[in-house]
């Protein structure tokens, strides 16, 4: 099975999925909208296609993701991940694949860019991860995997923002080998796995 990995930025999700030993897809592509996202070094280093279909403004975003959609097809995958991929992608194109995205937060709770920052406002004394497929509204899609991390007083964003990581690169790795093995199980929102 293919997998394409969709990100923006450092890409240490796309790492924890290079890294991971024994992923059953393989890595067909990892496309950005940012020429200079840290991600495609890692996949250029990791022997994997690249392609980068820089974001040029919201009014062109049609354009741009019938670009971007364009690449992903041609790299035929089975999975989309989205792996700090920081761009609004329109209705068509989640369509499209099945499709995973993993969130900084505990969903339904903090959804959006800033949900790090937005948890420490709030005050909360438990945040996490969540890794989810993908619907057509942002960070909405029903949940795969979820797991709780500890927010303690001296925290800030990066200190939780990396506590939350350890365990998004732990997730979604299994993730991602739970659907490739086809033991997912929509039910409504609730998806379960099966032996
Ligand atoms: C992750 O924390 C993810 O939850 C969020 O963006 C971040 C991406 O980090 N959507 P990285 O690029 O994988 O290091």
């Amino acid at each position: 099975s293919r997998l394409v990995v969709l990100a923006s930025g450092s890409g240490s999700n796309l790492q924890a999925l290079l890294d991971a030993p024994d992923l059953a897809p393989e890595i067909a592509l990892v496309a950005s909208d940012r020429a200079g996202a840290t991600a495609l070094e890692r996949a250029a280093r990791a022997g994997i296609a690249t392609s980068c279909v820089p974001f040029r403004g919201s009014e062109d975003r049609d354009a741009w993701a019938e670009e971007l959609g364009e690449a992903v097809a041609a790299a035929a995958p089975d999975l989309v991940v989205l792996a700090g991929f920081m761009r609004v992608l329109p209705p068509p194109f989640v369509r499209r694949w099945p499709m995973f995205n993993v969130h900084p937060s505990l969903l339904p709770a903090f959804p959006g860019a800033r949900a790090v920052e937005a948890a420490l406002e709030w005050g909360v004394k438990v945040s996490g991860a969540t890794v989810h497929f993908v619907d057509e509204e942002v960070d909405h899609g029903p949940i795969v995997a979820q797991e709780a991390v500890p927010v303690t007083p001296d925290d800030d964003a990066a200190s939780l923002h990396a506590r939350i990581q350890t365990v998004e690169h732990r997730l979604l790795p299994a993730a991602v080998r739970l659907h490739a093995e086809g033991r997912l199980r929509s039910e409504g929102r609730r998806v379960h796995v099966v032996d």
